[in-house]
């Protein structure tokens, strides 16, 4: 007879969101580059986005993500001892974001790190967050996804400046001990991939090292869509051969927010029902880390996603990089 070992598995506390009050609409677009919201919604999905106000930065608005996901987790900041930020728009080359929203928070303990995986961000730092805690290193984590695009895109660039928005959304993680059964609460499984020769298809054409400048946001939009709907559902797969779980076993499917006909398509090359999509794009656009947690953190308010259901994650960006996470809530 064997006895099994309990191991420790992440499990979701709680979760929250912040968007700036500015909202920029379509309407409002079409006013600065030759668009309109009839292609912005017909191509996108995107109706409106939200813009960060002057002197807003990214750490101030994971700080306010920070803050309602450890309210709804009942969980104080003291609790936490690991930060993981994701983003690719910091508030300093350095110090991390993370660092500072660690202070804003009062944590004065633990540790806190920036991660930059684009719009995989918040996928990748929950994988990496998982696997402290997992190791017995940590018992808390605050995952956070934070960015403020509004600040590197070119405002004359009808092409991409349609696209993208400001946010923030975040995760309370907490160690419990688990027999390792699909049925138990936490994250299941995590599958993370990255391909750097694409760099040209997605980038930002600024960086300390290079230029000295922070830069802008520069896409070969059709290359990406292709990508984003032809590569990125293998580690969907492949989370599904981890754990023996189908398409069928999901109630929900919690993508990146970046345009709905590559979620849409997406879910229909997986087999995952119309019904199952969780979709957030068309109140806040692209916000690339903060997509996922955004969708996630919307869902879980309205009731959608209720304790024990299967949640599957799933994000792409620039690199590129994509990545999967199964979760039982
Ligand atoms: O997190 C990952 C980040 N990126 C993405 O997820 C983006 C992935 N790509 C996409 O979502 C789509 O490729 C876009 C939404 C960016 C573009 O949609 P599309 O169906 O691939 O359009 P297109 O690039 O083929 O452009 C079609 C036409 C072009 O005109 P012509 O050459 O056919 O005359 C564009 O110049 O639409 C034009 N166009 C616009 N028209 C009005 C491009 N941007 C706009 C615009 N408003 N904002």
């Amino acid at each position: 007879m064997t006895t099994s070992i309990p191991q420790q598995r992440s499990v979701v506390l709680g979760v929250g969101a912040y968007l700036p009050a500015k909202t920029l609409t379509n309407e409002e677009l079409a006013k600065l580059v030759d668009t309109s919201d009839e292609w912005i919604v017909q191509r996108t999905g995107i109706k409106e986005r939200h813009i960060a106000a002057d002197g807003e930065t990214t750490s101030m608005l994971g700080e306010k993500a920070a803050r309602a996901a450890l309210a709804n987790a009942g969980v104080s900041a003291g609790d936490i001892d690991l930060i993981v930020v994701g983003t690719s728009t910091p508030d300093w080359t350095f110090p991390s974001t993370a660092t500072q929203i660690q202070a804003a928070l009062g944590i004065t303990h633990g540790v806190a790190f920036d991660l930059q995986a684009v719009c995989s961000g918040f996928v990748f730092a929950l994988a990496t967050a998982e696997k402290f805690l997992r190791s017995g290193s940590h018992k808390r984590a605050l995952v956070i996804g934070a960015e403020t695009f509004s600040r590197i895109i070119d405002w004359s660039d009808r092409t991409t400046c349609v696209l993208f928005g400001d946010g923030a959304g975040a995760m309370i993680l907490e160690a419990q001990p688990s027999q390792g059964g699909r049925e138990e609460r936490g994250v299941l499984t995590t599958h993370l991939r990255s391909d750097g020769r694409h760099r040209a298809k997605l980038y930002v054409d600024g960086g300390p090292s290079a230029t000295q400048t922070v830069g802008h946001l520069r896409m070969e939009g059709k290359e990406v869509f292709r990508f984003a709907v032809g590569q990125v559902t293998d580690v969907v797969k492949d989370a599904f051969a981890a754990t023996g779980l189908t398409a069928n076993d999901l109630d929900w499917f919690v993508p990146h927010q970046a345009n709905r006909r590559i979620i849409d398509m997406s879910a229909q090359k997986l087999g995952i029902a119309p019904e199952k999509i969780i979709a957030t794009v068309h109140l806040h656009g692209n916000t690339s880390a903060a997509s996922v947690p955004l969708a996630l953190a919307a869902a879980a308010a309205d009731g959608r996603i209720k304790q024990g259901d299967l949640v599957m994650l799933e994000a792409v960006g620039g690199g590129f990089t994509w990545g999967s996470a199964l979760i039982r809530w």
